[in-house]
């Protein structure tokens, strides 16, 4: 019988059931050559627990790296205390950090208080991924002082995932929020659209207000009139304003951007046009704010809709002189930074909305969304409402409460009102405010149970003076 065909999946699963452990010490058996070896312990699977550990101890002190990396995966995952020991000892021994990393994982995964002094040493492993793996081990074991005064040696460790996982392990294994907290927000801001300054506004929102933000701010100085005295002070302001969406949005909840490069045109042709990388300027200030980056999604339109960049490059062909026609624009995705996973979002959530939330049928699985763009007789530079509610759909649930602070017509207002949750939205100019305010009074739209309002800034300051 041939080697590699004796490691097939079928023929592994069948010697399991039969618990034929010769067969294995075959198909693991040194002799077997690198290819042959790593082929069987891949195809290994899960392993019955009275599974011989013999040729798997045999192949974690292989020459081959990858081998013995490969055997301590497959011995980890036999969960057997009685291999502590040995694990331990090549833990010692062993200078390859891929294998380090593997061994300190199986020893977490004994979970046994045995394990606690080689996976404190373990913490000072010059690998992070060692030591993250050592700080994983002892979550189970971090309420014993010794444990607790190891990990809290690490507060200041260089690398930041250490960091973020000693401050998960460290928090108290209970919430103190109160149940159901996460899902409130102030009524007074329920589909409310106020006509201010987005900054100013924002300043008088509580604290964890808003479940989710979708917004596109204003483009710089992309159109004929100079409305931003520098680049540096349009990035001063918009930082000032999601300094407040930061401060607004709930624990561990979204923040999502949609900007793209503006080009300011050229003064005459004497001077070149100026081209703004808007989304990747802001992106480290937004990241600075305590916002965790999650996502880039690019938002694609038809090639006909761009802009033509290259008719002279298309007539001359002369190399340095060719400029893309931009079809896309950015959709970046943050995070309000929290050790709490995302699970634990979902689970502040009741089974009835869950469930009326789950987003049906097909969906975009990849980082491209193909879109087409907007158009609209009053407002110039409108999003589509597909990607306002796209947006909505993925990242909050029914009910929720949902912030565009350079709202426009109020798209994701309509969006919101749609898919039922709530909207609040800011927009400075009377125009669109007013734009926005027929659409989304537009009775077709209204399926809440909180009517629109509209209302000017002073109005507005004498709402929350009264306690939202
Ligand atoms: C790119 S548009 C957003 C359009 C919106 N997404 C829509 O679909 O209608 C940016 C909007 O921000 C508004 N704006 C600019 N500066 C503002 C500020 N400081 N406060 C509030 N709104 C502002 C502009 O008037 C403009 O309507």
């Amino acid at each position: 019988m041939l080697l590699c065909a004796m490691a097939s999946r079928t023929l592994i699963e069948q010697a399991k059931q039969a618990r034929d452990w010769a067969f294995f010490n075959r198909v693991l058996s040194p002799n077997q050559g690198v290819k042959g070896l790593l082929q069987a312990l891949e195809q290994l699977g899960k392993l019955p627990r009275d599974f011989d550990p013999d040729p798997l101890i045999n192949l974690a002190q292989h020459p081959h790296e990858g081998v013995r990396c490969a055997a301590v995966k497959a011995l980890s995952r036999l969960e057997n205390p009685d291999l502590l020991t040995f694990l331990i000892e090549r833990l010692e021994l062993e200078t390859a950090t891929v294998v380090r990393r593997e061994l300190v994982s199986a020893i977490g995964r004994l979970r046994t208080p045995e394990a606690i002094p080689a996976l404190i040493n373990a913490l000072k492993d010059p690998d992070a991924k060692v030591a993250l793996q050592a700080v994983r081990g002892l979550f189970v074991f971090r309420d014993l002082p010794e444990v607790h005064q190891a990990l809290q040696t690490l507060t200041n460790h260089p690398n930041e995932l250490v960091r973020d996982a000693l401050h998960s392990t460290l928090q108290p294994a209970h919430s103190t929020t109160p149940p159901r907290a996460h899902l409130h927000s102030p009524d007074a801001l329920k589909n409310l659209m106020v006509c201010g300054d987005a900054l100013q506004v924002l300043r008088s929102v509580p604290d964890e207000s808003i479940h989710l933000t979708f917004t596109s701010p204003p483009y710089y100085n992309a159109r004929d009139y100079m409305l931003y005295p520098s680049y540096e002070a349009y990035l001063d302001l918009l930082t000032e304003v999601f300094r407040e969406v930061h401060r607004v949005t709930k624990e561990g909840r979204f923040f999502v951007l949609n900007t793209s490069p503006v080009l300011v045109p050229r003064m005459s042709r004497q001077h070149s046009s100026k081209r703004y990388a808007i989304p990747f300027d802001i992106h480290p200030r937004i990241v600075q704010l305590g916002f965790e980056f999650i996502d880039d999604i690019i938002w694609v339109k038809p090639a006909p809709s761009a802009k033509n960049r290259n008719g002279g490059f298309y007539q001359h062909r002369k190399p340095l002189g060719y400029k893309a026609n931009s079809v896309v624009e950015y959709v970046t995705v943050y995070r309000k930074a929290t050790p709490k996973l995302i699970d634990w979002n979902m689970r502040q959530y009741p089974e009835s909305i869950v469930e009326a939330s789950r987003v049906q049928g097909k969906y975009e699985p990849t980082n491209l969304w193909a879109i087409a763009p907007a158009a609209d007789p009053v407002h110039p530079a409108v999003f589509p409402l597909e990607l306002a509610s796209q947006v909505i759909q993925l990242y909050s649930y029914k009910g929720d409460l949902i912030l565009d602070p350079f709202a426009g017509r109020g798209t994701v207002g309509s969006a919101a009102l749609v898919l039922e949750r709530y909207f609040f939205l800011i927009e400075k100019e009377p125009t669109y405010f007013e734009y926005a305010q027929q659409i989304l009074a537009g009775g077709s739209l209204l399926q809440s149970e909180y009517r629109p309002r509209f209302m000017e800034y002073d109005k507005f300051l004498e709402l929350v003076s009264e306690g939202v």
